[in-house]
């Protein structure tokens, strides 16, 4: 009996925080004991965007690397490994480049959208515009028969579909389609209200200190209108409430949301036990990462494994598909 296969990649364009804890990671974990599953870290997919400052891509591989095992993703049941270290995915990449109509990439939503939104970067580039395309392979090289994403990612999957279609329409049968996998991610607000996203600087990062987290969520802003302790207030105006939804058992969340209502507690209250949550999700995660942080060498050895046993199975795929192509010497 063979498991079907699961595949998602994280760009390590950031730090991580706690919005990619439970909007990705935590529903990886938990993939884990029901599938095969490939996990990586889309360095090559970080430098699309972020090819003119370097700087920090090592400590955000690391950051993302090591946040993953302490949240639990397991070694020795998933290949975790990191998309630079297989170059299978770039020799994809280059055979799909041929058969992809431009207008396909040009038309794909995350293209026009990012380049508008960011500012500063030129995201004029040949390796921009591929972003899904690489994708594609990191998908088809391994056969996937479902991936993890978000909604955001939905684009890049049928594109991934379609140039699977196109790839065996041409040379015949190589590629499976490959079906998201979308769970129901609650919605994570950042420090100041609007969604969680380094791009807004309002994030708790997995790495914050237990000061910093609790520092960010002091000077959350609540409900504005409520100004005085005595006010009464409405949770839903308050962002520290939204992530209390998230993080809060659903009792807690109707007592804080009656306290706040009937300004039977204030916010300073309200914030202290989004605190003691956030805190009981996040000690396990701080204490292994502090473990593995004294253990570079493991670290090394967990991504060159993983990065191996990964090219196993795309380096059979790629035999086929330039086979198929009809590739090679001819002898
Ligand atoms: N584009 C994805 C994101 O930003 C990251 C990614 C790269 C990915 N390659 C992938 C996700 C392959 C799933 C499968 O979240």
């Amino acid at each position: 009996m063979s498991m079907k296969r699961v595949l998602s990649g994280i760009q390590p364009s950031g730090r991580l925080h706690i919005g990619n804890l439970v909007g990705a990671l935590q529903n990886w974990v938990k993939l884990q004991d029901q599938y095969e599953c490939y996990y990586f870290i889309a360095d090559w997919h970080a430098l699309t965007s972020q090819y003119a400052d370097t700087s920090r891509l090592k400590e955000y591989v690391r950051d993302v690397l090591v946040n993953c095992l302490a949240a639990g993703l397991d070694p020795g049941k998933s290949t975790v490994f990191a998309q630079s270290r297989v170059p299978e995915h770039a020799e994809l990449h280059v055979l799909l480049s041929m058969i992809t109509p431009l207008p396909w990439l040009e038309r794909v939503p995350t293209y026009k959208e990012k380049q508008s939104e960011v500012k500063g970067r030129d995201l004029n580039t040949y390796g921009f515009l591929g972003y899904p395309l690489l994708q594609s392979a990191d998908i088809l090289v391994y056969k996937a028969d479902y991936v993890p994403v978000g909604v955001d990612q939905m684009p890049h999957l049928e594109i991934t579909r379609e140039i699977g279609r196109r790839f065996n329409h041409f040379y015949g049968n190589v590629f499976p389609e490959p079906e998201a996998l979308l769970t129901d991610f609650p919605k994570v607000v950042g420090t100041d209200g609007r969604k969680m996203s380094k791009t807004y600087d309002n994030c708790i990062f997995l790495s914050d200190s237990p000061e910093e987290v609790e520092r960010k969520i002091r000077t959350m802003t609540t409900d504005p209108q409520r100004i005085k302790r005595t006010d009464r207030g409405d949770p839903a105006l308050s962002p520290v409430f939204h992530l209390h939804r998230v993080f809060s058992a659903k009792e807690e969340q109707d007592e804080v949301a009656e306290g706040c209502r009937t300004a039977a507690i204030g916010c300073i209250d309200c914030k202290k036990i989004l605190i003691r949550n956030l805190f009981r999700l996040l000690e396990p995660i701080w204490e292994k990462r502090d473990t593995l942080l004294q253990k570079p060498a493991m670290l090394e050895d967990i991504v060159e494994s993983g990065s191996a046993k990964a090219r196993e199975t795309a380096s059979q795929t790629m035999h086929e598909a330039r086979e198929a192509i009809g590739l090679g010497l001819p002898c």
